[in-house]
């Protein structure tokens, strides 16, 4: 573990297991052009009841992560590293565990809720579905169960005869998080769940999504490659960069003084939630993200970093500790000022 990383009885120093713990969390894609490296070494946890932001432009590895806490993974990926879920390895899970713990352990909201949603099946039978196939609720309770659901998220009980294209895109997305709360789960993992959305539609989802997981005990990753979307919402935030963590730290802090130059970068871009240049690179930081197949030598952030220096070239920087709050920073300037 690098230095500064949680130690591994949790903040509280309890001896309990935290709700997430990643360790070392590798992911190689193998393509016809040979090995994309998309995710090196993430390492992160996450207690019960917090809410944990993955920021990073786009193709940093940040969907990667996502899908491999569930195993969702394309079979041409290779995974190495842990992913325990409440102590248990995800990665190492037998089918039949996998199946039971996705929905009912963790579940996953995605982007772009049309495409995930069956065209052809009536919402409220979608929000069932889970529920039966897991038998969590019994199946005289389920449309009660399904009414109660779509009530929490801010639909009323009749919407469940609605076919997806009778709902606008936020409905939609409310549907999505009504399934994803069926089975009454411990950890959320939305992924970009409002980036389909307009900015009002989008601040009443991450308001929804808050209300959902304050006082519920349910932990949230939520990813996003809008800083200002993840800010406002969690309570620790974690900057990617070419398929690792480059800082991470609790929200507030990292927004206001973010010790990494990309995460500084990330940060000054974009102060407005939903501002739609956040798509595009960031004000004031020239270039593009590398291509994971093949990552300049050194620190990967080098040839856009304004702060480089020659020895940037000789280390892919750890992430070291930077500062109260198990700070941490990869970035060579930041090991300098620790010393
Ligand atoms: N199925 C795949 N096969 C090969 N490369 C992939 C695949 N999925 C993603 N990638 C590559 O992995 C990197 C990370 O992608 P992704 O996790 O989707 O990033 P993000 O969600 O941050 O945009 C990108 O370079 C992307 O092109
Ligand atoms: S290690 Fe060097 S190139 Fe990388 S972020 Fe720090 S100063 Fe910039
Ligand atoms: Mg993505």
């Amino acid at each position: 573990m690098p230095d500064g990383a949680r130690a591994p009885d949790g903040p509280q120093g309890t001896g309990a297991e935290p709700l997430l713990r990643v360790e070392d969390l590798r992911v190689d894609y193998r393509t016809a052009g040979g090995r994309v490296p998309a995710v090196r070494g993430v390492s992160f946890t996450l207690e019960a009841g917090s809410k944990l932001g993955v920021a990073g432009e786009s193709g940093c590895g940040k969907s990667t992560v996502a899908l491999a806490l569930l195993r969702l993974l394309p079979k041409s990926a290779r995974v190495g590293g842990s992913v325990l879920l409440e102590g248990e390895d995800v990665t190492a899970m037998r089918w039949g565990r996998l199946r039971a713990v996705r929905w009912a352990g963790a579940s996953i909201v995605f982007q772009g809720a049309m495409h995930a949603l069956n065209a052809v099946r009536r919402v409220g039978d979608q929000i069932a579905e889970p529920m039966l196939l897991h038998g969590t609720v019994p199946p005289g309770r389920t449309g009660a169960r399904v009414g109660e659901l779509l009530e929490s998220v801010g639909l009323p009980r009749w919407r469940a005869r609605s076919y997806p294209h009778e709902l606008s895109g936020g409905q939609r997305q409310r549907v999505m998080i009504a399934m994803a709360l069926a089975c009454e789960p411990r950890l959320i993992i939305a992924d970009e769940p409002t980036t389909a959305l307009d900015v009002m539609v989008q601040a009443q989802i991450l308001r929804l999504i808050d209300d959902l997981v304050a006082g519920s005990g349910i932990g949230l990753v939520m990813i996003s490659h809008d800083l200002s979307v993840l800010a406002d919402t969690c309570d620790r935030l974690a900057v990617m960069y070419a398929g690792r963590v480059v800082e991470e730290g609790p929200a507030a802090e990292v927004v206001a003084a973010a010790r990494h130059p990309y995460a500084a970068a990330l940060s000054a871009a974009f102060p407005r939630v939903g501002d739609p240049g956040s798509r595009m690179a960031p004000r004031g930081l020239p270039g593009d993200p590398p291509d994971p197949a093949a990552l300049p030598e050194g620190c990967s952030f080098r040839p856009r970093c304004a702060v480089a220096e020659e020895r940037c070239a000789a280390t892919d920087p750890d992430l070291w500790s930077a500062g109260d709050g198990g700070r941490r920073a990869a970035c060579v300037k930041v090991l300098e000022e620790a010393v």
